[in-house]
């Protein structure tokens, strides 16, 4: 059932994501009008507050996080949060809870904002309170699970209260402009798609490299480590979308359909295509950081990098590695993608093909969005006996193209299409059951061989094993 749902109740109000990401792109959309102007936000967490004090809150959180002009309309905003406190383990606290969210007109958006051993007794209590029915549907945010295994039982938890159509899993990354506009550009443009297969393509390199460290989620991340806080997830969004076939529509069914193709046609990576690593102390932008041990207090096993081979047993994409890599505390902040061509099979310029850079398309998703396509072209002048080559680059940059347009964060379109009811952007259960396949493969493969991370200074690309990797190919990473 389509509806707009005219009031968001939000777990984990309090938390981190929803300081730094949820209340401004929530007073963003308000501010702009996209939302039903009746919206009603409820908040709960465990704190004790009342209505007033989440309102002191979220105008703190606007004020740290939401640059001032963006900030419009906050007395409005704030008016129309309310708070009731829960632990969400306490079965007797959802009554309150559901009086406070009452009776909406239209519907129900509610978004689990909290940890995932939460999710069930949630789940449970609102199916108990009558938080559940065909006018709420359920926005879930990561870490949906640590393997396939788990991941399974939270998704049938939900499944027993919602159907797939009403389950909004989250990957941000999908939320962000330019990862949008890599459909835009393979599919709203004829250039590419002749020659984006394994014919034309040498090899992909998907980069999302971090500066920050631990940062403050010290027991999640050591726990997860960075194949399953960030390949598991959005990593393998992006070689998704890079690698899957047309679909038919613009719309959730068949934007899914191709992408869970591509990720069941992942081949079970071996460890000796992939490097795991952990920053020790370095220097960031100047600044001396400590290494992960000392950051964390003791020691650990948990890789902060990783870089892999992966390899897609389907037609298209025969024989084409797709080198994957991310880490925190690298050399500088960067997600972007290399589309790499293969050389021209004959030079005409005299010499040989080697004389010429094969081209290559870049993809850059944060900080910067810019497209990138690297061409050869003749040097200007008189030369003698042929004319000189050398690359250039025909580079749209976003920000210039689209001046005057706003830049978002990518909770705004999430949070909207969780309210409005459109699935596109969101994780389906079969993809991310695909995704949890994969990874087990690649730690069950660390276990066996006892893979232990390789130590790289902060502030570096990574372990040199990683620069190895893809250098006993012939291949660079792109810097
Ligand atoms: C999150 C990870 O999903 O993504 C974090 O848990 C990571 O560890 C973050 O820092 C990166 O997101 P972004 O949007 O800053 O690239």
């Amino acid at each position: 059932m389509i509806f707009a749902a005219d009031r968001l109740l939000l777990f984990g109000a309090t938390g981190d994501l929803a300081q730094r990401m949820l209340i401004p792109a929530l007073c963003a959309l308000q501010a702009e009008g996209l939302v039903d102007p009746r919206l009603t936000i409820i908040g709960t967490a465990r704190s004790q507050m009342d209505d007033h004090t989440f309102r002191n809150f979220a105008r703190a959180a606007l004020e740290k996080y939401m640059p001032a002009d963006r900030r419009s309309n906050l007395a409005t905003f704030l008016n129309r949060l309310h708070y009731q406190a829960l632990d969400a383990t306490d079965a007797g606290g959802y009554a309150a809870l559901a009086q406070k969210v009452g009776t909406p007109a239209e519907g129900l958006a509610i978004f689990l904002s909290t940890a995932p051993s939460l999710f069930e007794p949630t789940i449970h209590g609102l199916q108990q309170s009558g938080l559940t029915g065909p006018h709420v549907r359920i926005g879930l945010e990561k870490p949906l699970g640590s393997d396939l295994q788990s991941s399974r039982a939270i998704n049938d938890a939900v499944a027993a209260a919602f159907p797939e159509d009403r389950i909004f899993r989250i990957d941000h990354y999908l939320g962000k402009e330019t990862v949008q506009n890599l459909l835009a550009l393979r599919f709203a443009n004829l250039l590419f798609e002749p020659v984006w297969n394994a014919t034309y393509i040498e090899h992909v390199q998907i980069t999302v490299a971090e500066t920050v460290g631990l940062e403050s989620r010290v027991d999640f991340y050591d726990d997860a480590g960075a194949l399953r806080d960030m390949v598991q997830n959005h990593m393998l969004q992006l070689l998704a979308l890079v690698a899957m076939e047309p679909p038919a529509q613009f719309d959730a069914t068949a934007v899914r359909d191709e992408k869970v193709k591509v990720l069941r046609a992942l081949r079970t990576t071996s460890a000796d295509e992939t490097v795991r690593g952990q920053y020790t102390e370095g220097a960031i932008n100047g600044t001396v950081v400590p290494g992960y041990v000392e950051e964390l207090g003791r020691t650990s096993g948990t890789e902060t990098f990783v870089a892999i081979k992966a390899h897609l047993d389907n037609w298209r994409w025969k024989g084409v590695p797709f080198y994957l890599r991310t880490g925190k505390r690298l050399h500088k902040r960067v997600t972007e993608i290399l589309v790499q061509f293969r050389p021209i099979p004959h030079s005409i310029f005299g010499g040989n093909s080697a004389r010429t850079t094969p081209n290559s398309l870049l993809i850059g998703i944060q900080p910067e969005e810019n497209i990138t396509l690297q061409l050869m072209a003749k040097v200007p002048g008189l030369d003698r006996g042929g004319i000189r080559l050398r690359p250039v680059p025909l580079d749209i940059a976003m920000a210039d193209a689209f001046t005057g347009t706003q830049r978002r964060i990518a909770y705004e379109r999430l949070l909207l299409d969780l309210i409005e009811g459109d699935q596109t952007l969101f994780v389906r259960r079969d993809e991310v059951e695909a995704q949890w396949a994969w990874i087990d493969g690649i730690r069950t493969a660390w276990e066996r061989e006892a893979l232990e991370p390789r130590p790289y200074s902060a502030g570096s690309w990574g372990p040199s094993a990683a620069i190895a990797l893809a250098e006993r190919d012939g291949v660079s990473w792109h810097e």
